[in-house]
């Protein structure tokens, strides 16, 4: 079976979508593993976008991700990792489909209420990054 790490970002967890969200993937026949709500600190936050950055928006990013409370989750079935990207939909609001989550829920590029690994290396890397002890990350 595979894993996945699946996050609402602050925007979700302060549009009170939490349950909205779990449900979809509840839904779908996956199971929730772990579950854990902190505020990040900014040391994960760039380590968590770290391919990024180089990008123009890394800091805006970083700033959006530490702003309030997240939950992150580590979700399990079969391809999950490729399905759920689908049932999460594109980043850009105009090309996220109606029946995703970022096309139901999400206007914005960056406030686009979850973040879904998009390989098995990044599920590897994200579930060993935020899983590791509570004292570590928690700001
Ligand atoms: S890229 O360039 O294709 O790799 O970017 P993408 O995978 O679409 O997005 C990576 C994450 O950056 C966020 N993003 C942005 N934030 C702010 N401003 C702009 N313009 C912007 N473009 C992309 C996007 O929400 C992605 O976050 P995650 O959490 O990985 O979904």
């Amino acid at each position: 079976m595979e894993k996945t790490f699946l996050m609402v970002k602050p925007d979700g967890v302060a549009r009170g979508l939490i349950g909205e969200i779990i449900s979809r993937f509840e839904n779908k026949g996956y199971t929730l593993n772990r579950l854990e709500m902190l505020t990040p600190s900014v040391e994960i936050a760039e380590a968590h976008y770290a391919e990024h950055k180089e990008k123009p928006f890394f800091g805006e990013l970083v700033d959006f991700l530490t702003s309030g409370p997240v939950v992150a989750m580590e979700w399990e079935g079969e391809n999950i990792i490729a399905v759920s990207r689908m049932m999460i939909g594109k980043t850009n609001p105009l090309d996220a489909q109606p029946g995703t989550i970022r096309g139901d829920l999400a206007a914005t590029m960056s406030q686009n209420v979850i973040h879904g690994s998009d390989s098995a290396e990044s599920a590897e890397r994200e579930l060993a990054l935020w899983f590791v002890s509570e004292a570590s990350h928690v700001s």
